[in-house]
């Protein structure tokens, strides 16, 4: 028991350390182990805040641990590519997301995090398209959201972003640097 508590004491103290840098790109961190503030037994709002507060703290994690190449493009995706990303789209990721990417299903409900509005122009914007092909393949540590890298290979992965690009309600006019 005392081996198991100084081995838990020496985690939450390493845990900071191990998930910023290289060890975040080699998904030390991925996947979620439930280890996050975000919790089911807090109200919707602390829910909503706690979310909010772990999405900044990985966007910052993956600008350090991207570094250079945080903006860099994403390879082009053909027609016949899209059309496969949207099939990967509806069989794996539309249970939760839903299929227009807004979440609300009933299992995204269930959920201890719910998954945000993915169609929405600010949350579209808020990480990078590396960022969200390195939480797509490693996973967002603290939610349900696991990671892909062994279901899809780097080209699927960047054929669904690129049909969750066609899923984004265009932005209102004047507003294009909201969210950032
Ligand atoms: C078990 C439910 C579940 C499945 C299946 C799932 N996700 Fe997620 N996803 C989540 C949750 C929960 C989050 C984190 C909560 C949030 O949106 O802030 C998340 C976060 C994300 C994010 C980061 C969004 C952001 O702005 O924070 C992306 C991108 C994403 N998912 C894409 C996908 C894709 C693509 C698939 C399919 C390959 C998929 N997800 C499958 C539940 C799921």
């Amino acid at each position: 028991v005392e081996e198991a508590g100084v081995r838990a004491i020496l985690g939450a103290m390493f845990r900071p350390w191990i998930c910023s840098g290289w060890a975040l790109v080699l998904g030390a961190c991925g996947g979620g182990d439930g280890s996050a503030a975000v919790s089911r037994a807090d109200g919707p709002a602390e829910r909503a805040g706690a979310n909010a507060e772990r999405r900044s703290s990985l966007r910052d994690d993956l600008r350090r641990a991207l570094g250079g190449s945080y903006d860099e493009p994403l390879a082009f995706v053909d027609e016949h590519l899209l059309a496969r990303g949207e099939r990967a789209w509806e069989l794996h990721c539309s249970a939760c997301h839903g299929l227009s990417g807004r979440g609300g299903t009933t299992l995204a409900r269930a959920l201890p995090v719910e998954p945000g509005d993915l169609a929405d122009p600010r949350r579209a914007s808020f990480f990078s398209e590396r960022a969200k092909l390195w939480i797509l393949a490693e996973g967002s540590a603290g939610t349900p959201m696991t990671g892909w890298k062994e279901a899809l290979d780097e080209r699927m992965l960047i054929a669904v972003l690129a049909h969750m690009r066609t899923l984004v309600r265009p932005t209102p006019a004047g507003t294009e640097e909201v969210g950032r």
